[in-house]
């Protein structure tokens, strides 16, 4: 359906560090409960595309737009307007593969550290989201525990749950089961996939190719920072028409 609100608009995007262009002209729309999955080999630019969007990295050229407000940049690609970068982060839920879990905090407190401190919602509210959303992802018995006390897919799970603290328009993740053991992945992708399932819009750099298959309602293939194809994934996965496609799909299938 394509008369759905437009939550990210991505159109040709460049990035360079140095001299070395990551990025070269990359487009990427999601309306509301897309789920985007961005597959590709090591280096491709999957990391720094996605980074781009939520601003951790400053585009070197092209145009970004979140909820159907256009990001100001400058000439150069740089955002302009510092406020309107902090407000729109705050409405894409980032998870990455690595947790990023304050180690020092249980997770409640993980929880609701920047609803409370940084949006100023009232305590009680920000518990009460907070055990809602670990009941979710099914760590209801773990909100006073502390990370490191946790399995990793137990701390993956608790990094979703913060993010959706947030109330995010759109959740973006960067391979979040390439740092777990095996026997883990799987809980962590059935609450992605749930998420999946209750609409919420997505971005997701993953090597899982079957749940990129299952889950995605498209997929991008990157090449050296170019989509080298894109399509519907029973047609990237099924169907692949491009050689490259076709060579990398052997070797991680
Ligand atoms: N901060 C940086 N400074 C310089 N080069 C960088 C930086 N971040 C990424 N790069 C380079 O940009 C290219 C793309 O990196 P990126 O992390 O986006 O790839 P990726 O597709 O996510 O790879 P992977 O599957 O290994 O995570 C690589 O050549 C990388 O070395
Ligand atoms: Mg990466």
């Amino acid at each position: 359906m394509a008369d759905r609100p437009v939550a990210i608009r991505v159109a040709a995007l460049r990035k360079s560090f140095g001299t070395h262009e990551v990025l070269k002209g990359v487009s990427l729309t999601a309306r509301e409960g897309d789920v985007v999955a961005i597959i590709g080999g090591s280096g491709s630019g999957k990391s720094t595309m996605l980074r781009c969007i939520n601003f951790l990295e400053t585009p070197s050229a092209g145009t970004i737009e979140i909820g159907g407000e256009a990001v100001a940049m400058r000439g150069d690609g740089s955002p302009s307007d510092r406020r309107q970068i902090e407000r729109l982060r705050q409405s894409l839920g980032m998870v990455f593969q690595s947790f990023n879990l304050w180690t020092h905090k249980t997770v409640l407190e993980n929880l609701i550290e920047v609803p409370v401190h940084v949006l100023k919602t009232p305590r009680s509210d920000a518990e009460a989201r907070a055990h809602k959303l670990l009941a979710r992802v099914g760590l209801a018995e773990k909100a006073g525990a502390y990370p490191a006390f946790m399995s990793g897919g137990q701390q993956q799970r608790a990094a979703i749950a913060r993010a959706l603290c947030m109330e995010p328009r759109a959740m973006l993740f960067d391979e979040p089961t390439s740092a777990l053991d095996p026997e883990l992945v799987g809980e962590v992708l059935a609450v992605i996939k749930a998420l999946a399932d209750e609409g919420r819009t997505m971005i997701l750099v993953t090597h899982e190719m079957k749940f990129a298959r299952e889950v995605a309602s498209h997929v991008i293939y990157l090449h050296n920072g170019v989509i080298e194809e894109e399509g519907p994934p029973e047609t990237l996965f099924g169907d692949p028409k491009s050689e490259r496609l076709k060579q990398f799909l052997k070797t991680v299938g």
